[in-house]
């Protein structure tokens, strides 16, 4: 097929929640053996190209996207938006002109609506690398860890959340479904702008999603605790956001993943990364014997290779 002919529907990534539910358990079947036999995919994106699109900054979503696509046979462009055209022409042109040169498109935009646009405009897949809604490649590879300590299925899990409702809830809420895997939120600050509340009504329709203000009581019976930064990346340290910061640390602090809410309990510590130690999550417990923080930023690479190759 010519890369200028648009086909009917090209299949892209915004988040888990516009995929089926057959698909997504495929694409979790296909990154567990892409890391088990990383040879037998070694040339499958041969002569390939990713452009990888970035607002924000990023350490994972660049270096897993760029090592997934060496492994894979294939090669990544980094395309910094302030030092792109994207700064001076119109997303959907720039976005299309993309498609010519490339296979496939990653970009880690602000606004949700600048991704989703780029997919109604692009003849090659889009994959969302995190947008102010969605962070579906952090998602998957939070199910390939726990999929992973649990034998190969994570099907019955319970994994609770302790933290702000954000980007990286939203995604987790739709691959939790997708999963049957019981979520328990416990999310002291919420902003109703940024939560997806169709894929929250699914998942408590479903009756997999609880939703609490007792961390402590959550942890009951859980086998994962995950958290993540209180103030979006980009705003830590900005003197602007100094009072939001202070106010934030305020009312999160109760909620810190440390090792007096974690006494009692078995559960195994995740957390998406970048870290702030002594925020969120202690530096004893984050780097402590039931910490699978690593084993999940390292799972971002197969996760993503799989997705680049169901894409494909
Ligand atoms: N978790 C995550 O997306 O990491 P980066 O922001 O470093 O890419």
């Amino acid at each position: 097929m010519s890369e200028r002919t648009k086909p009917e529907r090209i299949k892209h990534l915004l988040d888990w929640k516009f995929w089926s539910r057959q698909d997504i358990r495929a694409l979790l079947d296909l990154a567990l053996r892409i890391k088990q036999d990383r040879r037998e995919f070694e040339d499958r994106l041969h002569a390939r190209t990713l452009v990888m699109l970035f607002q924000k900054t990023s350490t994972r979503t660049r270096v897993s996207f760029e090592a997934g696509m060496t492994a894979l046979g294939g090669h990544a462009i980094h395309l910094d938006w302030r030092a792109s055209n994207f700064t001076l022409g119109d997303i959907r042109s720039e976005a299309r002109y993309l498609s010519r040169n490339c296979a496939f498109i990653m970009a880690r935009v602000r606004d949700h609506a600048d991704v989703r646009s780029m997919t109604e405009v692009a003849t090659v897949p889009v994959i969302n690398g995190c947008c102010n809604l969605y962070h579906p490649c952090q998602a998957l590879a939070d199910v390939l860890t726990i999929a992973e300590d649990r034998g190969g299925d994570p099907s019955g899990a319970r994994l609770v959340y302790i933290g702000v409702y954000n980007n990286v809830v939203n995604s987790l809420v739709s691959i939790c479904e997708a999963f049957d895997i019981h979520l328990t939120l416990v999310c002291p600050l919420r902003d109703d702008s940024v939560i997806d509340q169709q894929s929250r009504r699914r998942l408590l329709d479903k009756g997999l999603l609880k939703e609490s203000l007792d961390a402590k009581e959550s942890l009951n019976g859980a086998h994962y605790v995950y958290t993540d930064t209180w103030l979006d990346m980009e705003f830590f340290n900005d003197p602007a956001y100094a009072d939001e910061k202070e106010r934030r640390i305020s009312l999160m602090l109760p909620y810190q993943i440390n090792s007096d809410l974690l006494a009692g309990s078995q559960a195994k510590v995740m957390h998406d990364m970048p870290m702030h130690l002594g925020y969120e999550i202690t530096e004893e417990v984050a780097n402590g014997e039931r910490s699978i923080i690593y084993e999940q930023s390292e799972n971002r690479l197969h996760a993503q290779n799989a997705i680049l190759i169901d894409l494909s």
